[in-house]
């Protein structure tokens, strides 16, 4: 079967040296990085402070831009944040939460910052309401959609949940919110460059994830998505003087806040993390999200069923429909077997109530599906 896809398997020189099925965590790094890397260095050594007016201080809206495309945002619709708990920060911090609507809902089964950080929140009179998963997979989706109510004012839910890979119906979750007048702040990081998204056609308030698993962009730039009608009525407190419609006029006294996706941002961007993440975003552009996916759910289903013949736990949904990019396999002894995995440079990561995760990418041949999984079951044996 030919697969259109490898064609850009040469542009990761990793993918020479290792079985590389941990695109959740982290993707592999595009050769181009090192030219960005390299002409970062060239312009700060060259042009000096004249860098910013020439590339850098516009920087975190070009990349925006190149993520939103990959999402159908509006141009102008997508900060830059070094991570998304930042990002969370940055939403929250545009709410009041010492009135009646003051519920933030949110599941068990989302990333543990970002409960890390609503939890914190009490302290500024958040309600939070936990709703707990039944079988360690999925989201209970009538039971999220029935906690949000008419005091509710935000729901951070995953798209797709990091530790099974789970589809969350975000068209349900933004349905009710919308009805009773909240706010869903959708985690897109384990969807965005495995899983389409669209955030015009969801019409979800915000969209935050980063670039370093699925985009292969690297760590340091996450996104930060808002509805363009309603960022225009925002006015986040996390704030500084890249969100100031007049940054260089150094006014005295409030923000005016641009109406740019600067609006949402604050202080200096990290310019390194955003000359690193524009290779990937641009192959995976080019390889389309769509075509990534298709692959995506043949190969996951290869896995799936290659574990099943071995008697091993998948603790992944088996619906594709419900079914993101990685599959969550438990065998005995799992964590030791992820251990022996990475010293044969097959590369995978264990979490859990998971077990070992594994992420084929549009970069990855069936066949490493095959020789990973044949080298876990000589682990077993052994
Ligand atoms: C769904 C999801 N959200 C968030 C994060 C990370 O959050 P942060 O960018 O704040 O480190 C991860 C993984 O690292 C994740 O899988």
């Amino acid at each position: 079967m030919s697969d259109e896809l490898l064609r850009f398997r040469s542009e990761f020189p990793i993918l020479d040296r290792t079985t590389y099925l941990i695109s959740n965590s982290l993707g592999a790094m595009p050769r181009s990085v090192a030219d960005a890397m390299a002409g970062y260095a060239d312009t700060w050594a060259t042009r000096g402070v004249r860098a910013w007016e020439e590339r850098w201080w516009m920087l975190a809206a070009d990349v925006g831009d190149q993520i939103g495309a990959l999402m159908n945002a509006p141009a102008g619709s997508v900060a830059t944040h070094p991570n998304v708990t930042t990002c969370q920060a940055v939403v929250a911090s545009c709410f009041d939460f010492s009135g009646k609507r003051n519920k933030v809902v949110y599941s068990d089964m989302n990333f543990p910052s970002v409960m890390y950080f609503w939890e914190a929140q009490r302290a500024r009179g958040a309600r939070v309401h936990m709703v707990k998963t039944d079988d360690g997979i999925t989201v209970p989706t009538e039971r999220l959609l029935d906690a949000i109510d008419e005091e509710t004012l935000l729901v951070p839910v995953s798209h797709v949940v990091f530790r099974s890979a789970s589809i969350n119906d975000a068209a349900a979750i933004v349905a009710k919110a919308h009805a009773v007048g909240a706010h869903v702040v959708l985690d897109t990081f384990q969807s965005l460059g495995t899983v389409p998204v669209d955030v015009r056609r969801l019409n979800v308030d915000f969209a935050c994830g980063g670039v370093l698993k699925w985009l292969c962009g690297g760590p340091g730039t996450a996104y930060l998505y808002v509805r363009p009608d309603l960022a225009r009525t925002l006015a986040p407190t996390f704030t500084g003087w890249f969100a100031h419609e007049n940054p260089f006029g150094f006014e005295i006294g409030p923000t005016r806040y641009t109406a740019s996706s600067y609006r949402f941002m604050n202080g200096t961007t990290p310019i390194p993390a955003l000359e690193a993440a524009r290779p990937g975003l641009e192959i995976v552009a080019a390889a389309g999200v769509d075509r990534i996916r298709e692959k995506s759910v043949r190969q996951t289903a290869h896995l799936i069923a290659l574990a099943d013949r071995r008697g091993w736990t998948v603790n992944t949904p088996r619906d594709p429909e419900r079914r993101g990019g990685t599959v969550s396999i438990d065998m005995p002894r799992s964590q030791e077997v992820c251990r022996d995995l990475l010293k044969r440079d097959i590369l995978v990561d264990w979490r859990p109530k998971a077990g070992v995760r594994m992420s084929p990418h549009f970069y990855t041949l069936d066949q490493e599906l095959d020789t990973a999984i044949a080298a876990v079951e000589e682990i077993v044996r052994s």
